[in-house]
């Protein structure tokens, strides 16, 4: 059964802002996502080369903007100098790489939860992970339920955890491997995040059973998003906004257990 307590946040997130609707991790996807009904949005953040935390998935700008070079490389003025929108569509010209800053403006106005998914080249985690997860609680300070981060990377979430220790924190797997309950138990975890073929109903209960809340990451098939809930899973990341709705778990009765 899920608890408010092991899963007090939205059931359905949109992948990197509004999945494959407008640019990924853009403050356009976020308002896209709001226009939608989604109370809550899964993005990646990582570090410019001033520490100021920006949404961007990949290490460089090269896919998802008109410029080149790693994000720790550029600093946040010459990031803001470069278009995120037009690789998607010519009619999302002008958009920026937001500032998290600048997103969490924007979601805390719009009454949208957060999965901060924290990206870190390696060496260079425990500066993301320490930074990122003191600029979430700086930026999210009295809000309830706070964001979660999240992160594939022990590290960061080691860091995160000095950085801000009442932030709750899901570790993300991508295979499982034969310890990963014990993994995210010895960060502290709250939640784990797995690839969702990864999943069957005997490891969610398993993760339940340890405490942990289950998201299964990325999920745009209708009748695996079903599968899933019906398997006891607490939440979802899902590109397909349109067929995965926001009211998904009004419309459909997962089958049972
Ligand atoms: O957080 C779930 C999902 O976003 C992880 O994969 O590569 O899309 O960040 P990726
Ligand atoms: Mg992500």
């Amino acid at each position: 059964m899920l608890t408010r307590t092991r899963w007090p946040y939205p059931r359905i997130l949109a992948h990197r802002g509004a999945g494959v609707l407008a640019p990924e991790n853009t403050l356009v996807a976020l308002r896209l996502a709001a226009t939608f009904g989604f109370a809550g949005v899964e993005v990646d953040a990582r570090l410019a080369a001033d520490d100021t935390p920006v949404l961007m998935h990949d290490a460089d700008v090269d896919r998802t903007t008109d410029g080149t070079g790693e994000v720790r490389g550029l600093d946040a003025g010459t990031l803001r100098k470069l278009d995120a929108g037009v690789w998607f569509g010519n009619e999302f010209a002008g958009e920026h790489v937001p500032t998290l800053d600048a997103a969490a403006a924007l979601c805390r106005g719009q009454g949208q939860w957060m999965n901060v998914e924290i990206k870190a080249e390696p060496g260079d985690e425990a500066e993301a992970g320490r930074h990122i997860a003191s600029e979430v609680a700086r930026l999210w300070s009295g809000t309830s339920p706070p964001p979660l981060l999240s992160s594939f990377s022990e590290a960061v979430l080691q860091a995160a955890a000095h950085g801000a220790p009442e932030l709750p924190r899901g570790l993300l797997f991508d295979d499982l491997p034969d310890d990963w309950i014990d993994r995210a138990r010895a960060l502290r975890c709250a939640s784990v995040h797995c690839r969702h073929d990864t999943l069957t109903a005997e490891r969610i209960r398993a993760a339940h059973e340890a405490g942990l809340g289950v998201l299964a990451y990325t999920v745009n098939d209708t009748e695996r998003a079903l599968a899933l809930f019906g398997a006891g899973v607490d939440a979802l990341v899902t590109d397909e906004l349109r067929e995965i709705r926001a009211d998904f778990l009004a419309l459909y009765s997962p089958a049972p257990r």
